[in-house]
């Protein structure tokens, strides 16, 4: 990611700091929506499960130009996704999702710079959690 692309998506994922609870349940509702097949996989309540995946995304959006920092993290993390029958194929169609998601958020603010600096967080983020699964 260029240093650019690492600013706008921290800098949009501050803008989205108070309304944190409100887009991971819109996220989970989506995924739900759009790929029904993936329920099955998620055990506990789906709004506790929002918190924890918000809260990953928020330290991990932090720690976008660290990468070596966040390793043990990520890497515990891919290990428990590798536990709950998360396959690699997964991760695009979350990854729509997720785009998605911001989509309906931002609205006009979605620009075509901010999209393709979101989808390559997510392309770093998602290689690295599937090559440690
Ligand atoms: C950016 C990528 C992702 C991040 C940051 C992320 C983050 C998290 C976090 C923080 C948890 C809470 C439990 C824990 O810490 O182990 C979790 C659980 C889980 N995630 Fe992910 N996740 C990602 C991608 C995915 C994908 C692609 C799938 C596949 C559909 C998935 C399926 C699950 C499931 C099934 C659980 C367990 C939920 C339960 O026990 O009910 N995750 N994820």
């Amino acid at each position: 990611m260029t240093e650019r692309e690492i600013l706008l998506v921290q800098q949009s994922w501050s803008r989205v700091e108070n309304h944190l609870n409100e887009l991971g349940e819109r996220f989970y509702e989506s995924l739900f929506e759009m790929e029904p097949q993936f329920q099955n996989l998620f055990k506990n309540d789906s709004k506790k499960q929002s918190v924890k995946f918000i809260h990953f995304m928020t330290i991990l959006v932090s720690k976008l130009h660290e990468e070596a920092k966040s390793d043990q993290d990520l890497q515990a993390l891919a290990k428990r996704h590798h536990a709950y029958r998360v396959e690699e194929a997964y991760f695009a169609k979350f990854g729509v999702v997720l785009m998605k998601t911001l989509e309906e958020f931002f609205q006009t603010e979605w620009t075509e710079e901010l999209r393709l600096a979101w989808q390559n967080a997510f392309v770093q983020i998602s290689g690295r959690m599937v090559q440690y699964m």
